[in-house]
């Protein structure tokens, strides 16, 4: 038993060494202390999903360029994790109606744990991507899209859920299951947003072509200089 001054003054030193063994070990920083700022929002992380990125940050930020953000929009975030895009967009648009997929029932605890936080309603759905329902004036994504065979940082490989991660083909499987249903999910002037793979812009453009032929697309480069944010409606007017 620790002294409660000592307690208030420096924390518990049981928990502290913990937290120390847990860092040696090469768990990542925000999964010990269990929550990220996001957005300017607080969302609680622990291994049950993935860390949110600053990428993430960029493509809500990108995004809501291409939005009427005067219209009450039904929007859908597919895979989503801890819920950080998806409660973010709520907080920022108060009148869109939110819903979420996502295929692990694991990170939906999580993420209704932060719309509760968050003080927000979000309609979170245990469902897979591969069967959208209804319609949206906006899809967003950031799906999984490691390939297979590429190179992933230990501390992610070790820690961050495999679901979250990895995609076949390449690592575009999710982008060519949402692009197959859009056409049939969106309203009209909807809004696709993804982000990619810093590799993949010129392949998810075949799949554009493929599956939303004469849509327009725009590639965004991340803070970094990389493609990190694709954006597709049928006409752009800016
Ligand atoms: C890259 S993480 C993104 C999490 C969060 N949206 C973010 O940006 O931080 C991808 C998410 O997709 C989910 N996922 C994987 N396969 C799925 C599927 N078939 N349908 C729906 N969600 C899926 C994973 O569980 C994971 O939470």
């Amino acid at each position: 038993m620790q002294d409660i001054e000592y307690i208030k003054k420096y924390g518990n030193k049981d928990e502290f060494e913990k937290n120390l063994k847990r860092l040696d070990a090469g768990e990542p920083v925000q999964y010990i202390v269990g929550n990220v700022n996001f957005y300017g929002f607080t969302f609680k992380v622990d291994k049950r999903v993935l860390i949110p990125r600053f990428e993430t940050e960029e493509l809500i930020e990108k995004t809501l360029r291409y939005i009427d953000k005067d219209k009450e929009l039904e929007i859908i975030d597919l895979g989503t994790g801890s819920g950080c895009i998806a409660i973010t967009l709520k907080k920022l648009l108060p009148n869109s109606k939110v819903t979420a997929y996502d295929i692990s029932p694991d990170a939906l605890e999580v993420a209704i744990s932060n719309a509760r936080l968050n003080n927000v309603d979000v309609t979170f759905i245990n469902q897979s991507m591969e069967n959208i329902n209804g319609s949206y004036d906006l899809i967003i994504s950031n799906p999984p899209y490691i390939a297979h065979n590429e190179f992933v940082e230990e501390v992610v490989k070790n820690n961050e859920p495999s679901i979250a991660l990895y995609a076949d083909n390449n690592g575009l499987y999710f982008y060519e299951t949402i692009l197959k249903q859009a056409l049939k999910h969106l309203n009209k002037d909807g809004v696709i947003a993804f982000e990619i793979g810093q590799t993949q812009a010129s392949r998810i453009v075949e799949l554009i072509k493929v599956y939303l032929p004469n849509w327009q697309y725009k590639i965004i480069k991340d803070l970094s200089g990389l493609d990190r944010i694709m954006i597709i409606k049928e006409k752009f007017d800016k």
